[in-house]
């Protein structure tokens, strides 16, 4: 762990392969992969997992099991898949990507257990007094973190709760529950699986600013009501047209200085159309950022890609010309992204 910290090396790693123009090399070996360079540095390397690409695809396949230690169901675990009707659980697609890991050596990040996007209708369309409401929401992290027991190692049981201004964001559960929803939840959680990392989850607050504050300030809450909150979850998604959050370091470490684990939980660094060298090196300079903040940090435990190959990319079916935010092409070749975080892991060895 000790060279983890080693702060001149890694940050001389990464200035050297985001200028590199060295073609990427293909993982040949096992010591090649992306996991094996990790091996020893304290944080996972993990990836979003699509079900139905693990399914049809064995290229795919095949690069989640060989390069990450670290899987995320993309959709299999929230709210409408795992509970479509009220009740009834569909685990078989999520059990499928337990069943994977375990065959593969990886941990699973259980996402998501509270959002405000991708509810069922069930949940969303029905009149459910405020008391129903928190009947609904109790059963539904108890049901589904008991499930995963002792299977899924963290969970981001809250996620994107604040606005951009860090003014808690406008949901169901804020409406009918009040602010105390958030600390009923990680209660609820823990009660279900006391040893699961229980962490809150957003984006846009890797660096220091309005949003993280807040998250800065409910964490410290949190923590002096004793309410079980271990970590804080960064999702890191970037576009190379923005530039970087620089304050990412700071924001790390202030984070590690309450005392909670951090996480990168589903980075990606898009670029608007078409493709070109600078923009691939400038993203290379993104995904390797986020990977040093991490290093660098006493208590940062995973970093998570949202998806490895652009094949499968939430992406471009979000952002108008935009895409190519993974560290693979759609032809399953690494791109310079992939080399830096291989690269910035070996530093930090
Ligand atoms: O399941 C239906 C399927 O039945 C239907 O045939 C198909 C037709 O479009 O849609 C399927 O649903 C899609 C779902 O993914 C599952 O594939 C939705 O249309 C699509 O909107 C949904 O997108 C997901 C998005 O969250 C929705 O909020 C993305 O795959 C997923 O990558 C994305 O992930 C979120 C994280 O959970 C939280 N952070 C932001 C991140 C990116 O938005």
């Amino acid at each position: 762990m000790a060279t983890r910290r080693n702060v001149l090396a890694v940050v001389a790693l990464a200035l050297a392969t985001a200028v590199s123009s060295a073609a990427p090399a293909v993982a040949g070996s096992d010591n090649d992969t992306l996991r094996a360079a990790a091996r020893g540095s304290g944080v996972r390397i993990g990836t979003a997992v699509d079900m139905t690409a693990l399914a049809d695809d064995a290229e795919y396949r095949a690069l989640v099991a060989a390069q990450f230690d670290s899987v995320t169901a993309e959709n299999v675990m929230k709210w409408e898949s795992i509970e479509p009707q009220q009740g009834q659980y569909n685990w078989a697609p999520a059990d499928r990507l337990v069943d994977f890991a375990k065959a593969n050596g990886q941990v699973v990040r259980g996402h998501t257990l509270v959002w405000h996007n991708q509810n069922p209708s069930w949940l969303t369309e029905a009149a459910f007094t405020p008391e129903q409401l928190r009947q609904i929401l109790r059963d539904h992290i108890k049901t589904q973190v008991r499930h995963f027991r002792g299977k899924v190692y963290q969970w981001d049981v809250v996620n994107e709760v604040f606005n951009d201004d860090g003014t808690l964001r406008d949901t169901i559960w804020l409406r009918n529950l009040g602010p105390g929803y958030i600390a009923d939840a990680f209660r609820w959680a823990h009660e279900a699986d006391p040893k699961a990392k229980l962490y809150l989850n957003d984006y846009n607050n890797e660096g220091v600013n309005a949003k993280s504050d807040a998250y800065y300030a409910l964490t410290k809450q949190l923590r002096s009501q004793g309410v079980p909150i271990h970590g804080y979850g960064m999702q890191g998604h970037l576009g190379v047209q923005y530039g970087f959050p620089g304050s990412v370091f700071d924001n790390v470490r202030r984070f590690d200085a309450l005392g909670v684990q951090t996480a990168f939980t589903e980075v990606d660094v898009r670029m608007i159309l078409p493709v070109d060298a600078t923009k691939e090196q400038a993203q290379a300079y993104g995904f390797s950022t986020l990977l040093q903040a991490c290093l660098l940090a006493r208590h940062c435990v995973s970093y998570t890609v949202w998806g490895f190959t652009d094949k499968y990319s939430w992406v471009p079916g979000w952002f108008d010309g935009q895409g190519a935010a993974t560290p693979y092409t759609e032809a399953f070749q690494p791109k310079p992204a992939r080399e830096a975080l291989f690269h910035t892991f070996q530093l930090a060895r």
